[in-house]
């Protein structure tokens, strides 16, 4: 039987200064500070990363960015390195959001490279895929779904690929209210690890793949019972400590 670890991610996107960072977290570990059967990370934006890894110190919760560069350093202006993330303490980086692919112009290309580049230094990705709904409603996801999973990982040594999370996350249920069912959840992260079983064979069974898109506190029970779906990748909900914490508990049984 799969041994696989759960994890709840929150995503603040393009909230929070510094100072409502620091406030965000000494609240927030104090909601979880008995939660010991998930990993909780926080992904935050670049500049206040410095200032929770002083608040987090030492806690259970785990650093994360939301983006970062497929170079290792260099005349790259406005980008930020791997190396620049683990300094500040960041072990975790999300890749290929779809607000990225969408609004930022990332191809598969760059962020296959950016996986690439976050697993050569040691931070464990975070991968984001998913259809919109167009797609959906052709009935084309499962097939665009695996064609984002094999070009961004396909090159990966199966070594380096036990070390990633998958973020299964359908446009049309990201900051809309609309979760997907879990059903449709369990079906498209079923679908995923088939993929990852046919990259890195049975290792697969120990890749986490999250769900994404409205996932609230009062959803997240059901999502998480299904057996595939092995934690969630939280936006909005993310955004209060205290309803964050709240998710974070329901998700979890004890
Ligand atoms: P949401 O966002 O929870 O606000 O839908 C999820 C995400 O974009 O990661």
């Amino acid at each position: 039987m799969a041994n696989r670890r759960r994890v709840i991610a929150g995503n603040w996107k393009m909230f929070k200064t510094v100072s409502e960072a620091e406030d965000y977290a000494i609240k927030f570990l104090e909601e979880v500070k008995d939660v010991t059967d998930l990993d909780v990370v926080l992904c935050a934006p670049f500049t206040a990363l410095h200032a929770l890894k002083n608040e987090l110190e030492e806690s259970i919760v785990h650093l994360g960015a939301q983006n970062m560069a497929w170079g290792e350093e260099g005349a790259y202006t406005g980008e930020i390195s791997g190396r620049m993330l683990l300094d500040v303490a960041c072990t975790y980086v999300i890749l290929g959001h779809s607000e990225r692919r969408e609004m930022f112009g990332e191809t598969d290309q760059d962020i296959a490279k950016k996986v690439q580049q976050a697993l050569a230094v040691g931070l464990t990705p975070i991968f984001c895929c998913g259809e919109n709904l167009k797609l959906r409603e052709e009935g084309k996801a499962a097939e665009w779904v695996k064609n984002q999973v094999d070009s961004a990982l396909s090159g990966i040594s199966k070594d380096d690929l036990k070390r990633i999370i998958v973020a299964y996350e359908p446009i049309w249920a990201i900051g809309t209210g609309k979760t997907a069912s879990s059903n449709d959840a369990q079906e498209m992260c079923a679908n995923i690890r088939g993929t990852l079983t046919e990259l890195m064979g049975p290792a697969s069974e120990n890749v986490p793949i999250l769900y994404g898109g409205s996932v609230k506190a009062e959803n997240i029970g059901e999502l998480m019972q299904e057996p595939d779906v092995d934690g969630a990748l939280v936006g909005g909900a993310s955004l209060d400590p205290l309803s964050f914490g709240k998710l974070i508990k329901n998700a979890s049984p004890m």
